[in-house]
């Protein structure tokens, strides 16, 4: 095959990734398999490839318990400032260990503490990562952002047992025909066409805030991510939670990491001071 056809691709793939400057969405690799229990559960994560080694040897990892007593008042915060698009191109992603809804193109945007992120996807952990005062809620929603210097910021929801959550309803047919990930091959996919998203702004609407450093709470556990929990509980029902698990491994279903220890960070709370 010419050389030739294969620069052209090559510069084709170049050109488009160089229109997509706005945001450097950072795509995971993951070399080895992993779950949430067993031989390839969290505790043993860190070595089943070097490139997982963070989790094991990190020293400021995610999740964490949010002691309320323990966190530290921050007057210089300000509200959350996060927009999302009306409708976006997006496609839902079964990786076995999360279900991903990936977003094509301009979802939304988070500015914090100077710098703007891009929401690059958003996923869901059953139970919750997080504790607050050691509760552990029903799921967890997590909007990964990500900045032109390749940094990430998550925004997380946790969501206790109740009311149907809007983004899941939204979704809730595409979950019902995803495919299981069969081992070793690639995720399974379906196209989500003009989502709206709006109602993640209601999730987000919110008086109180933590913000602390961490990791990702998955393989590879890169640090560095800077973590904001809103302090409002969303909820998600019953049928919903099984939607979300019944994709997943059998070896995922919890896919909920242990709590990691803080090693003398702190978290930061915003609170807002007007009714
Ligand atoms: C963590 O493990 C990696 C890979 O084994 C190694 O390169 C790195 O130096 C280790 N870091 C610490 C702090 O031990
Ligand atoms: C409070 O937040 C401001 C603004 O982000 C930051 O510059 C400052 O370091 C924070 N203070 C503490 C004590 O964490
Ligand atoms: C989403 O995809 C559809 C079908 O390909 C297209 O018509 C529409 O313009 C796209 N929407 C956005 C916001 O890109
Ligand atoms: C926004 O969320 C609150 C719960 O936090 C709920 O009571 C309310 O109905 C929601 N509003 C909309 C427009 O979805
Ligand atoms: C997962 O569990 C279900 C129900 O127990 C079982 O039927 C299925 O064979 C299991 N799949 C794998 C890949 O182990």
């Amino acid at each position: 095959m010419a050389i030739k056809k294969i620069m052209a691709m090559v510069f084709v793939v170049a050109a488009l990734c160089m229109l997509n400057t706005r945001a450097a969405y950072v795509e995971d690799a993951y070399p080895a398999y992993f779950s949430y229990s067993g031989s390839t559960g969290p505790q043993f994560w860190g070595s089943l490839s070097p490139s997982y080694a963070k989790c094991s040897n990190g020293t400021a990892q995610s999740p964490i318990n949010i002691v309320n007593r323990d966190t530290v008042l921050n007057r210089s915060l300000n509200a959350l400032n996060i927009q999302f698009r009306d409708s976006v191109n997006a496609t839902l992603i079964n990786y076995g260990f999360k279900v991903e809804i990936l977003f094509r193109g301009d979802a939304g945007t988070l500015v914090f503490r100077g710098k703007t992120y891009a929401l690059s996807e958003i996923h869901w952990h059953t139970p919750s990562d997080h504790r607050i005062d050691g509760i552990q809620f029903t799921a967890e929603l997590h909007m990964v952002h990500s900045a032109a210097d390749s940094s990430r910021a998550v925004v997380s929801v946790l969501l206790q047992s109740g009311q149907s959550d809007p983004i899941v309803t939204k979704i809730q047919q595409q979950l019902g025909q995803l495919p299981m990930r069969p081992p070793n091959q690639t995720p399974p996919e379906i196209p989500l066409v003009n989502l709206n998203i709006q109602e993640l702004r209601n999730l987000t609407t919110t008086r109180r805030y933590y913000t602390y450093p961490g990791s990702l709470t998955n393989p590879p556990c890169t640090e560095g991510i800077t973590w904001i929990i809103i302090g409002k509980i969303g909820t998600i029902s019953k049928a919903q939670v099984a939607a979300l698990k019944r994709p997943l491994d059998n070896g995922s279903k919890n896919n909920a990491r242990p709590v990691q220890p803080l090693n003398g960070r702190k978290v930061e709370v915003y609170q807002a001071m007007f009714p």
